[in-house]
């Protein structure tokens, strides 16, 4: 037996809400999306949030926006901590990115912390230019600052 783990990346189901709160909670520790927010986006777009369970046990997610004329967003992306730097942010966004293009999407635009250099370089990697009149101070509130990253097609 190699030992190697076998990741396996879906749709997500009204099901896994709850883990999925959990991994929003691990990856943003401060600013989490609220229960009933995560609640609604997956009752309204559940096909639009893809998970990654290692077994039974789900171990990241990603939640993006339908499209609006040819334009959505990421809303976020997440990891659990212990099973990042494995190639699993990358499976996610690549997931959801050919997901978008299927259904005609030309254009994902993204907001990220600018000093979070591990998602910026992930998001360059994959063709994300930065908006250059960023980052927009407060843009989340006061003192929270973001870049804003698009790709288009
Ligand atoms: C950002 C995040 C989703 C990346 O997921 P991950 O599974 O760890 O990333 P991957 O293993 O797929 O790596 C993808 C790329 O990210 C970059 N990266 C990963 N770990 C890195 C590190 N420690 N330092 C710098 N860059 C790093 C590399 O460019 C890597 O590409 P490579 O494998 O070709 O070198 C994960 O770190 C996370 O959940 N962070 C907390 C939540 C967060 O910041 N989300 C994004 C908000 S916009």
């Amino acid at each position: 037996m190699s030992g190697e783990r076998l990741f396996h990346t879906r749709a997500a189901t009204e099901e896994d809400l709850r883990h999925i709160v959990r991994l929003d909670e691990e990856a943003f520790p401060t600013a989490p999306y609220p229960y009933f927010v995560l609640r609604q986006l997956l009752a309204s777009f559940p096909e639009y949030v893809f998970v990654v369970a290692d077994g039974d046990v789900l171990v990241g997610y990603v939640l993006s926006t339908p499209p609006d004329g040819a334009r959505s967003w990421i809303l976020s992306l997440g990891i659990s901590p212990p099973l990042r730097g494995l190639g699993l942010g990358r499976r996610l966004m690549a997931t959801s990115l050919a997901h978008l293009r299927a259904r005609g999407v030309r254009r994902v635009t993204l907001s990220v912390e600018p000093g979070n250099t591990t998602a910026i370089t992930l998001y360059r990697s994959l063709g994300f230019v930065a908006d250059p009149a960023g980052p927009y101070p407060d843009y989340f509130g006061p003192g929270a600052d973001r870049l804003l990253m698009s790709l288009t097609a």
